[in-house]
């Protein structure tokens, strides 16, 4: 059973988030909270760890999966009847697997929650952003260089790209700001279940970023307006030239893979070192 909206949360601008029980996601949420936002948290468990008793947070109950479970929590929030200032896109899921073993469940799975979905909640709470408001995507380097083992997530982190572009376009106008989040690897529970089921080595060319890390650049998103954002930095510079000369991967693929290996290898060194009692 989810709780009424609280009263107090007509005071406080709202966002909206999905992925909030995740490692970026439930750190994004403290985050809007320190800023005075009411969060509507939509997650699978109709919680957020550590901050299931918060007064500013509206928790509804929705598998980003089934898309009738979505209908019902947009009505939700649009009975709500206030502006959402902020809808932040971050739930996401991967399943690493190649081409020629993909099987349709996890194919399913990728495309509903990292790609149809923000398509779907963005269509359906579109009208409730207001001039000034902010749409956030979280996104993935995957949607700018190939990821080979991955390719249905990275189909649908393109697709999601093009999305946020597009829909940019088309809100420029209203003064609704469009920002997407690239980040290479964050330290979550997404890239340990990754690394567990054969994610890639190019995970590892630089180490993993905490997710604090993220979750500030999402947070600093929002206030300064910012458009694309890319952890690291170089990464942005790297994909753009990318796009331009696509064959340079395949030049730089090898080295990449070797550094990647190396990455990997010291990172899992760290995890277990950490992991071994003394
Ligand atoms: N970690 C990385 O290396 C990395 C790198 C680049 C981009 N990203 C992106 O960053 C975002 C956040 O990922 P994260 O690293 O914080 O991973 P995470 O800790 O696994 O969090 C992902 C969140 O998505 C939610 N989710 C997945 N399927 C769902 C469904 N069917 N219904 C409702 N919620 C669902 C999960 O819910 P449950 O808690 O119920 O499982 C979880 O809270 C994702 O979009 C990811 O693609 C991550």
């Amino acid at each position: 059973m989810t709780a009424p909206f609280p009263p107090a949360s007509t005071q406080h601008p709202l966002a909206v988030i999905t992925g909030g029980a995740g490692g970026i996601g439930r750190l994004v949420i403290e985050g809007l909270l320190t800023a005075g936002y009411h969060v509507i948290a939509l997650t699978r468990q109709g919680s957020v760890p550590t901050l299931e008793h918060s007064p500013g947070i509206t928790n509804i109950r929705c598998d980003l999966g089934d898309p009738q479970a979505i209908g019902l929590a947009t009505d939700r929030i649009r009975s709500f009847g206030a502006p959402v200032r902020a809808l932040i896109h971050c739930a996401g899921v991967i399943v690493p697997q190649t081409v020629s073993d993909l099987d349709d469940g996890a194919i399913r799975e990728q495309v509903t929650v990292n790609l149809q979905t923000p398509i779907m909640l963005t269509t359906r709470l579109l009208d409730l952003v207001p001039r000034g408001g902010h749409i956030v995507f979280v996104n993935s380097m995957a949607a700018i260089v190939p990821l080979g083992g991955s390719s249905v997530y990275a189909a649908t982190k393109f697709g999601l790209r093009g999305f946020a572009l597009s829909l940019r376009e088309e809100v420029r106008s209203r003064g609704i700001h469009v920002s997407s989040i690239f980040p290479g690897a964050v330290d979550t529970p997404m890239l340990q279940r990754e690394m567990q089921n054969g994610g890639s080595a190019l995970n590892f060319v630089t180490l993993p970023v905490p997710p604090q890390h993220i979750a500030t650049l999402i947070l600093r998103a929002l206030r300064q307006r910012s458009r694309d954002v890319f952890v690291p930095s170089s990464d942005g510079i790297f994909g753009q030239l990318l796009l331009i000369f696509p064959a340079i991967w395949q030049k730089l693929l090898p080295v990449m893979l070797w550094m990647g290996e190396k990455g990997r290898r010291k990172y899992l060194r760290e995890r277990k070192d950490e992991t071994t009692p003394t």
